[in-house]
């Protein structure tokens, strides 16, 4: 295991009376700005329930942030927390509000073009503070610091991130998760099982509690996929699938271990060139990145085979093999789709990707042994 440092701002208030507990963690005499998306909480209640709990503070709002979060709407937000003094930001519903209001909160004190910091890595020096209600468990943007963002005009998506961007606070009610579409659910469990992956499905280093902490997660979505699909109106499945998003991605289980991260590299220009949902995205590059890799991480790839799948007879090759069937068919059942050309899209996909990566000059995956060409190589393997 590596060394590490590890800390984690974020209070997270977790049940169905969570935003009733609004007013106490706002700080006093904030000037609030409430920041949502496409019209989901006011369709569901969510709104409703946010501006019963705030009901005598004075509130801005910013509505119509898109999936996958634009640059452009973001920037027009910046505008207005500018002229309004807002000090404080509250992003009511999916990862993407959630990074979306991130952004906000960082290029609104920002002096240059806020652009660079996602294309130059310019350092977050401040920000806004925000906190969260957050209706989709799939990103566990709140509980990180991090947040991906698209820009229209260059068809771009990337990603930055900062301490200064974890939400002060959390608000975690599954009851608000009832509204979401199948689609959504199933993108959200995809997301999920792949961020735990991307930590976990590399080369062993005896970080024996990540390792486990890690195929809890697993677990617990494997047995959690097919309750939510019978009785998508049961609390503690939704529950479950809430708090396994959140323990994903807040940082505990990639303590000390080195992390790979290509899937979602190579997945968000699909999302950018071609439209697929993040979790879509992630379903279909995942087997091509492991096939390509396979040996590197065979070692792994026979642990989550027999701890998570149960898998027992086979040599390490073959083991392998079968955990990467598995994970396919997996992604199956739950209702997402793995190969480019279930989503329409053809050769052109491989090319344009790979010459986009190769011109950025990548070398992905934990050994950063995959460049353009590599890209290539596993974009061919899935159309
Ligand atoms: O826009 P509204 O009307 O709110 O509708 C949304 C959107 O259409 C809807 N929705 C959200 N909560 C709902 C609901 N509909 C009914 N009931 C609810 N309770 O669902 C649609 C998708 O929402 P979105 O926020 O886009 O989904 P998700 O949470 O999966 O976020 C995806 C974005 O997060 C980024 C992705 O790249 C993508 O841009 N990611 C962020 C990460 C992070 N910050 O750490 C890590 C991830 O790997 C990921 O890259
Ligand atoms: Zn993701």
């Amino acid at each position: 295991m590596y060394n590490f440092a590890y800390h984690n701002p974020v209070h997270i208030l977790f049940g169905d009376d969570a935003i009733a507990q609004l007013p106490t963690l706002i700080p006093a005499g904030s000037r609030l700005m409430m920041t949502y998306g496409q019209g989901s909480i006011q369709r569901n209640g969510v709104y409703q329930r946010v501006l019963a709990a705030l009901h005598d503070w004075p509130l801005l709002e910013f509505g119509g942030l898109e999936a996958n979060p634009r640059y452009e709407t973001c920037l027009r937000a910046v505008d207005i927390c500018r002229q309004e003094g807002i000090t404080f930001l509250l992003a009511v519903g999916g990862g993407s509000v959630l990074d979306g209001t991130k952004l906000i909160a960082a290029a609104t004190p920002f002096v240059g073009d806020p652009w660079t910091l996602l294309t130059k890595e310019a350092p977050v020096e401040r920000a806004l503070p925000l906190g969260c209600v957050q209706t989709l468990p799939a990103t566990g943007s709140e509980m990180n610091g991090f947040a991906v963002i698209s820009r229209a005009s260059t068809q771009e998506k990337l990603g930055f991130g900062s301490p200064y961007l974890y939400p002060r606070f959390a608000l975690l009610d599954p009851t608000t998760t009832f509204s979401l579409h199948p689609r959504q659910i199933a993108n959200g469990i995809v997301d999920t099982f792949v961020h735990v992956l991307e930590q976990y499905l590399t080369q062993p280093v005896q970080a024996a509690l990540q390792d486990r902490q890690a195929e809890a997660i697993l677990l617990t979505l494997i047995e959690a996929a097919p309750q939510v699909r019978a009785a998508p109106q049961d609390y503690a499945v939704r529950a479950n699938l809430m708090w396994c998003a959140t323990q994903g991605l807040n940082g505990l289980i990639g303590c000390g271990v080195p992390q790979d991260w290509s899937t979602h590299l190579i997945g968000h220009e699909l999302t950018a060139l071609y439209g697929l949902d993040h979790g879509q995205s992630l379903a279909v590059v995942l087997p091509g990145v492991w096939l390509y890799n396979r040996a590197t991480k065979e070692e792994k790839l026979v642990q989550y085979g027999r701890r998570v799948w149960g898998m027992t007879e086979g040599s390490p090759e073959q083991l392998s093999l079968a955990a990467i069937e598995r994970t396919e068919a997996f992604f199956r059942e739950v209702g997402v789709k793995t190969r480019l050309s279930e989503y329409g899209i053809g050769q052109e996909a491989v090319t344009a990707v790979a010459e986009r990566l190769t011109a950025r000059r990548v070398r992905l995956g934990e050994l950063g042994n995959i460049d353009g060409n590599a890209v290539a190589t596993i974009l061919q393997m899935r159309l």
